[in-house]
């Protein structure tokens, strides 16, 4: 058995034990969430809370941070028929991928799916069934240090030229000054999912469509996205450390987190942990929109977000039903926006003045959320992850200096045409 799926005993990681021990309703569910930054433990709180109040036990499988990883071992379990996990946290590009194997919960819902963003609702239904209730959204943000840009009386980026101007000009002027580790720009530039959310961001941005569009059509050898990977690849080695290309989400974090970049590309879970009490760069934090590519681009953020789901192959599937409603109800995911910046999937909790107090950013790029491009997935159905494959290893060959953008694009475009058999996904 993949060492992941080891049972969470072995790792010390079980987190509540029956209470009442005697009930012969009592069981034990197996709930795997991510681990980046905070998500376990919030997740483990949440699990946790439910157990008590209704005297069952919750077993933390933990899988890898990597969604196209965790992806591969969900696969793995599901295609077995395993009950080796009852609840699984499902990335927003998956339902389509997994549903088959998941439980319509419209049985266990009471409704509480009409709070929901439609649109995530609409994501989450696979052939009329409810497969997954949305946890939490995201859109790819601009974290930058408000007190280096004003330091070195820089403005908030507008374009990728003028995030590099400045990343570059800070960069120099603070190792000069005794930070020899500071870098201008962190991102998720390895060969995953990650980079596939990234790069979309930057082809977009530049006006180079969203790989497949809507009605099937291949559109990503253009010279617009040939401009936006040239653009990301001039930052490897010169603002961006050459790790980038192996890092992902917490890679990158850590870096901005120790204080040793200017400006950083994440997930709004980031903003709660540069915020927290002990962090080094507490108050020196600002949230912006990502950067446009130029004139006639625009600001784009990748739209990610995750869901919880339960496996048709769970024992338990009520119960475990009846974990996912209590995890996704207002009220945890008000308390994970509160302390974990985690964006609600619930429309309402937006106007919540706690909420935005403690997220500024959730308020004022509100936008950003609602307008966020989809990852091409309802038109490629079953064949999305290879596409995103195709299209992360394209982006990682220019980005590590491997192929020319108009190369390493037409082959995906080749590439991309046998999949889909000349435009015809389905
Ligand atoms: C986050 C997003 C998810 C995305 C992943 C890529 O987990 O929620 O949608 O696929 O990052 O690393």
């Amino acid at each position: 058995m993949n060492k992941f799926l080891q049972p969470s005993l072995a790792h010390g990681v079980v987190i509540a034990c029956a209470l009442f021990a005697g009930s012969a309703q009592a069981a034990s569910i197996k709930i795997s969430c991510s681990g980046v930054g905070q998500e376990l433990e919030f997740c483990k709180g949440s699990a946790e809370a439910w157990a008590k109040k209704t005297g069952n036990e919750v077993q933390i499988v933990t899988p890898p941070n990597d969604a196209s990883e965790r992806l591969a071992l969900y696969q793995q379990v599901l295609s077995a028929g395993s009950d080796k996990i009852d609840v699984l946290q499902v990335d927003v590009i998956w339902p389509g991928l997994l549903g088959s194997h998941l439980v319509d919960l419209k049985a266990y819902t009471k409704g509480a799916e009409k709070e929901h963003f439609e649109g995530f609702i609409a994501n989450n239904t696979n052939n009329g069934r409810l497969v997954a209730m949305p946890w939490f959204a995201n859109a790819g943000l601009l974290f930058y240090r408000k007190d280096l840009l004003q330091k070195y009386g820089a403005k908030v980026p507008g374009t990728w030229d003028e995030l590099a101007a400045s990343a570059k000009k800070i960069q120099d002027g603070e190792r000069a000054a005794g930070n020899d580790k500071m870098w201008g720009f962190v991102w998720q530039g390895r060969a995953y999912e990650g980079l596939t959310c990234n790069a979309l961001e930057w082809v977009a941005s530049f006006g180079g469509g969203s790989i497949v569009e809507a009605d099937g059509k291949v559109s990503i050898k253009n010279p617009n996205a040939a401009k936006a990977l040239q653009t990301a690849a001039s930052w490897v080695g010169s603002i961006s450390p050459t790790a980038v290309l192996n890092y992902a989400e917490e890679e990158a974090r850590g870096v901005f987190q120790a204080g040793n970049a200017v400006f950083m590309r994440n997930w709004p879970y980031a903003w709660s942990l540069a915020q927290g009490d002990d962090s080094v760069i507490r108050g020196k934090v600002g949230v912006a929109v990502l950067p446009k590519g130029g004139a006639g681009g625009r600001n784009a953020a990748t739209l990610g977000g995750e869901s919880l789901a339960v496996s048709k192959y769970s024992k338990h599937a009520a119960l475990a039903a009846d974990l996912v409603m209590h995890m996704t109800s207002a009220a945890v995911q008000k308390d994970r926006a509160l302390r974990g910046s985690f964006n609600p999937t619930i429309g309402a909790l937006y106007k919540d003045p706690e909420i935005i107090k403690a997220n500024p950013f959730m308020g004022e790029l509100y936008g950003t959320f609602t307008s966020a491009i989809a990852r091409p997935t309802t038109v490629t159905g079953p064949r999305y992850n290879q596409v995103s494959n195709q299209f992360w290893n394209a982006s990682h060959e220019v980005l590590s200096g491997k192929s020319k953008p108009d190369e390493a694009l037409g082959r995906l475009e080749q590439a991309l045409g046998r999949l889909s058999r000349g435009g015809k996904w389905n």
